[in-house]
């Protein structure tokens, strides 16, 4: 099908790096958009987006983890080896169980539950600085995307949920496993590799399931919810359905954090003056954050199935059709945000963004994750007002999968008037 915006390459480098004026050009010009080389319609606007994902009766979630690719034999026989199977739950799910499993997640981070855990995400944050400063002083650099943005959701995810004693098989795994998930579901590995990130997610799973499996969950813990939890017919959850609650919680409550605080702290770096004002005027914060996920959310696109023909922006969509939501495009949208290139903390509808979704299956985590934007900029600023970017004027290395974008790095220095600054440059 001809379209005016021809061919959009979502994983090519050049839209992976600079995807907003592919975004302006798809809303302006062909706000629903059919790709013959994915099969998915792009669908840019703000008003059809919002539209779309209230509408779960006609656009149906159950395509939201579906692999973008088909699975090789091979990967699928390392799949079926661990017994690998994702059952509707949360995000996929348009039946009758997912208001129940939804009050499971909701109990467990409603915004009071986000609020006493401040002093936790506090303290948490709090360690992991105290590392990050030992790390400054002893190499002069740092990369905030693999130590900071990566461990504080990670750890305040578990202990939120209940599963401390899950960090025993250590931070770098849980993270090594949650990305593997993400790019053998939203990327495009070639065969090889699409095996050997199957093996990760296998073994990521056998270890969700020896926990669900395993006797005496403590109460008010994630595990010992889902063991009470009971299905609209009365029937316990099986093992298989409490695997897949938990390999999607586990893998949205910290990978897409970790992808939020990387783009903020290079944003608030690279800005002139954002920083040092932060450290003086830590309210500014938070609105300043939610400006960012408007304009720049880690969570770029999420899909959705069409249950009937139907027709948006004028463009006719038969049944069965996946869409493409573009979030971020919506962020950016002028028919809604005024200069939406602009990051302005006082505009007065910057929390209409779509980032975390609306409507039955907005984002559970939403309050979890704005909390911890929150703390961990304000008390990072507070402790290392000093901080720069090493690499400001270089464009970023970015994550690039169907629907998750973020610097892959942010590499830090504290500026040269610290004593320990400078140090490592001639090492480097
Ligand atoms: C910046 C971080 C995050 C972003 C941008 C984000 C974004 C999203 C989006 C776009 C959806 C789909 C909404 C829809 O289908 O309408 C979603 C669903 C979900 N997210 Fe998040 N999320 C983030 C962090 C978190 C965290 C920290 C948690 C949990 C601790 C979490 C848990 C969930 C759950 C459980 C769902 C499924 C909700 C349902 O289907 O009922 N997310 N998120």
């Amino acid at each position: 099908m001809a379209t005016p915006m021809g061919t959009v390459d979502l994983f090519g480098q050049e839209y992976v790096l600079d995807p907003f004026p592919v975004w302006d050009g798809l809303r302006e010009n062909a706000p629903v958009h059919y790709e013959p080389d994915t099969g998915l319609w792009l669908v840019s606007r703000y008003d059809d987006v919002r539209a779309v994902l209230r509408d779960t009766r006609t656009f149906l979630p159950d395509n939201a983890m579906d692999a973008i690719g088909r699975f090789s034999m091979p990967t699928l026989r390392v799949l079926a080896r661990s017994r690998f199977a994702l059952p509707p739950t949360l995000a996929s799910n348009g039946g009758e169980s997912h208001a129940g499993y939804r009050r499971v997640m909701t109990r467990l981070l409603n915004a009071q539950a986000v609020t006493a855990a401040v002093p936790m995400i506090e303290r948490v944050t709090g360690e992991c600085l105290d590392r990050l400063e030992q790390r400054l002083d002893a190499d002069g650099v740092c990369d905030l995307a693999t130590t900071l943005a990566r461990d504080v959701p990670l750890r305040v995810l578990l202990r939120m949920l209940g599963l401390e004693g899950a960090e025993d098989v250590g931070l770098d795994t849980l993270a090594r496993w949650g990305d593997a998930s993400l790019e053998l579901f939203w990327g495009r590995p070639d065969a090889a590799r699409q095996t050997e990130l199957a093996g990760e997610a296998a073994d990521f799973y056998s270890w969700l399931r020896g926990l669900v499996t395993a006797p005496g969950a403590a109460s008010g813990t994630l595990l010992a919810a889902l063991a009470e939890h009971r299905l609209p017919d009365g029937r316990p959850l099986r093992p298989a359905e409490s695997a897949a609650v938990l390999y999607f919680i586990v893998i949205a409550g910290q990978a897409t954090t970790r992808q939020m605080l990387s783009i903020m702290f290079r944003r608030a770096l690279g800005e002139p003056g954002r920083w040092r004002r932060f450290a003086e005027e830590p309210d500014g914060v938070e609105p300043w954050a939610d400006e960012v996920l408007r304009r720049e959310p880690p969570i770029t696109t999420w899909r959705r199935v069409t249950g009937r023909p139907v027709t948006l922006s004028g463009v006719d969509i038969p049944a069965g059709a996946p869409l493409l939501l573009m979030l971020a495009s919506t962020g950016s949208d002028p028919e809604v945000f005024d200069d939406p290139e602009q990051l302005c903390p006082h505009r007065p509808n910057r929390r209409k963004h779509l980032a975390f979704g609306v409507g039955r299956h907005r984002c559970s985590g939403a309050e979890l994750a704005r909390t911890e934007a929150d703390v961990v900029l304000r008390t990072t600023a507070a402790r290392l007002p000093d901080l720069r970017l090493v690499d400001p004027s270089s464009a970023p290395e970015m994550l690039g999968l169907l629907s998750f974008r973020a610097p892959l790095r942010v590499l830090v220095e504290r500026a040269a008037s610290h004593p320990g600054a400078g140090r490592d440059a001639a090492a480097r």
